[in-house]
């Protein structure tokens, strides 16, 4: 399983008064089998912090329950209804990261939800989501040490003669205002170059890490017995989305689209309480036996 974070090891190792955060976000995190715009409706408006999102992407993935092969124009219309609940539910100083892929024959539906959702927010960043990357040796030149050309992280083959692989995803950083402070430094990376620290007046050794975030899938024997769901993402994009809105002024995050909890997971780790919504009940009682597992050890 890709338990970046929350490993039931790693929380042993956590101080109590960091345990009993998580202890209460458990307890008050709710996981509903529920369409979400029935679901969002039922939430008080501005009463969420952070919304952390993937849709269906309409491309024919193979979910369960759910379809996902409509109508572009059906399909769009509900991703703006989407968007409209999310609005409302979220508070005006709020962030909603929307996670959208594609397939290699169909590249422009990432862009054509984002443009549902520019009626109703600002695009304040727009991050691509690196799964897997390759690097030359030639090409890293002074900056690294590497010895070979690497891959990291895993690339799903096609065979395609036309088409590239898909190694990127976008997440749209929807804000209201779209100028909110971020805590950039909380996702921040290390300085190559350590004298900049002393040169650009940093306290830390934290530069901003950019728009470009390798998050890789971690590396499962067999799919279907340790990944059940056909579109999932690391718990640590959300656990990433959270921190740079900046974990202390959260209280509650939503995913919409909850799937098998990884935004549940990547909140209650953080000691926040989080509000889940899938429309198949496999995938809610799932995430309620994950959540159990990694953080009860039940
Ligand atoms: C891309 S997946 C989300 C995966 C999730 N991010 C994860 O890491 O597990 C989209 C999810 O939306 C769910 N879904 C489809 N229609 C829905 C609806 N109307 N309301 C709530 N969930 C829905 C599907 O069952 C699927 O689990």
């Amino acid at each position: 399983m890709q338990q970046d974070i929350g490993d039931r090891d790693k929380m042993e190792k956590r101080p109590y008064a960091e345990n009993r955060k998580i202890a209460k976000a458990l307890l008050n995190t709710r996981i509903w089998n529920s369409d979400c715009i029935i679901g969002m409706k039922k939430l008080r408006p501005k009463s969420v912090d952070v919304v952390i999102t993937s849709p269906p992407y309409n491309i024919g993935t193979q979910y369960k329950t759910y379809k996902d092969n409509i109508g572009r124009s059906d399909y769009l219309s509900w991703m703006k209804e989407v968007g409209s609940q999310i609005k409302r539910v979220m508070n005006d100083d709020g962030s909603f990261f929307l996670n959208m892929g594609s397939k290699p024959t169909d590249p422009w539906v990432p862009w054509e939800v984002a443009m549902q959702m520019r009626e109703i927010f600002s695009l304040q960043n727009v991050i691509i989501w690196v799964k897997s990357i390759s690097i030359s040796r030639n090409d890293v030149g002074n900056y690294g040490k590497i010895t070979d050309d690497i891959s990291v992280g895993h690339l799903k083959p096609i065979n395609s003669n036309t088409y590239l692989g898909k190694n990127h995803e976008y997440i749209f950083h929807f804000t209201k205002s779209g100028h909110l402070n971020l805590d950039k430094l909380s996702v921040g990376t290390k300085y190559q170059d350590k004298s900049n620290i002393k040169r650009f007046h940093k306290e830390k050794d934290l530069r901003d890490r950019g728009d470009v975030w390798f998050i890789p899938y971690k590396t499962i024997r067999s799919s279907g017995q340790e990944r059940p769901h056909p579109a999932s993402f690391p718990p640590k994009l959300p656990e990433m989305c959270i921190k740079l809105h900046g974990v202390e002024r959260v209280k509650t995050v939503l995913d919409p689209f909850m799937g098998i909890g990884n935004t549940a997971i990547a909140s209650v780790s953080l000691g926040i309480k989080c509000i889940g919504f899938d429309i198949d009940n496999y995938y809610c009682e799932y995430t309620e036996k994950r959540l159990n597992e990694i953080f009860t050890g039940n």
